[in-house]
């Protein structure tokens, strides 16, 4: 079934936040082909297309493997600058005001460049797109969950001088076997220093490992967290928690977490009165940005006018915003919903 015009203009109206972007996962190949012949790197493709038709997953590992592969042509700072800016351009575009922006420091720590290199460009881009656009953002610190928590424990420490820049600590990469609680001291230390924490789990993980990082790590968020739906007692600490959730659709079927976008349970998540928001994750690799996933979700589960003003209205009560900041575009979005009601009268 294809979506009727009026619920797609209404889609790429609303106001939006998105919550769940690795910077390093919209590095469009290109862009990935400009760097790399500007910095004199050898790729082991021939060219754009070459590069797309690569991009056929079956887990998240299979993704994970070329994600890391593709952000090794970063080196400089304006090699993040760039990435960022791409990436902002295109919200400025989708009518998105507000992000926050996941970066992996250790997979360019890992290969010599230097911590203050990688986020003095995406900072700089930051800024930039606030005067450009008006859109503001905060920085999401990730760990990569599969090296070890003394290496994070570094990664941390590096992190400190820039602390006025870095909102909160996040956890991703390959999520079965690393649960969170591998990850307790860094993030303990992470709060002391005065970090928000997040997470990535249930994934492709356990109900268990979103249980973890409500408790051992005390997140804001949880990233992905679509496994929840098998714990009924973790729905209900969800549900009266208003725990949000970032759910990235055209990633959970691009890594097959399901099979096809009419069997996701994003619908059944809303309706059961969870904090459910649609982000991007990696969106080079996946097919979509924001405003394609909340496209592809609706064509798939038919969402009604309610249910897509009230995802929006969650991407802002879930950001890090102030209330203050929230205001104006939750009041925005309600009343788009009032113009909705009155236009199907
Ligand atoms: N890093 C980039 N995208 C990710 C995802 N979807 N899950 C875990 N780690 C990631
Ligand atoms: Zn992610």
């Amino acid at each position: 079934m294809s979506l009727t015009p009026t619920l797609e203009a209404l889609i790429r109206q609303m106001p939006k936040t998105e919550l769940h972007l690795h910077i390093e996962g919209s590095l469009e190949p290109e862009l990935m082909f400009a760097i790399a012949q500007r910095n004199q790197i050898k790729l082991r493709f021939n060219s754009v297309e070459e590069v797309r038709a690569a991009y056929d997953f079956h887990n998240l590992q299979s993704f994970l493997d070329i994600y890391y592969e593709g952000a090794q042509v970063l080196i400089h700072q304006q090699d993040f600058y760039d990435l960022t800016r791409a990436y902002l351009d295109k919200m400025a575009s989708e009518n998105v005001r507000h992000v926050e922006i996941f970066f992996d420091p250790q997979t360019h720590t890992e290969r010599g460049v230097a911590f203050e290199t990688v986020i003095k460009g995406i900072h700089q881009a930051l800024v930039d797109a606030q005067s450009a656009y008006g859109i503001s953002s905060r920085l999401i610190l990730c760990f990569l969950r599969h090296l070890s928590e003394t290496e994070a424990m570094l990664t941390l420490e590096q992190a400190l001088p820039f602390k006025q820049w870095i909102t909160a600590v996040g956890l991703d990469s390959s999520e079965v076997g690393h649960p969170p609680e591998k990850f307790k001291t860094v993030f303990d230390r992470a709060r002391n220093e005065g970090f928000l924490t997040v997470a990535h789990a249930g994934e492709e993980g356990p109900p268990e490992y979103i249980w973890q990082a409500l408790d051992l790590l005390k997140v804001s968020r949880i990233d992905h967290g679509v496994r929840c739906l098998e714990d009924a007692a973790l729905m209900e600490r969800l549900k009266q928690a208003r725990m949000p959730l970032t759910v990235c659709p055209l990633s959970n079927i691009k890594l097959r977490v399901f099979d096809d976008m009419r069997q996701h349970n994003l619908k059944t998540l809303l309706a059961q009165g969870l904090c459910v928001t649609i982000n991007s994750d990696d969106p080079a690799y996946f097919g979509g940005y924001v405003t394609e996933n909340y496209l592809a979700v609706q064509n798939a589960l038919n969402l009604s006018v309610e249910q897509l003003i009230q995802l929006a209205k969650n991407s802002f009560e879930a950001s890090f915003l102030s209330e203050a900041e929230k205001a104006p575009h939750i009041r925005e979005l309600d009343h788009l919903l009032q113009e909705c009601a009155i236009s199907t009268r």
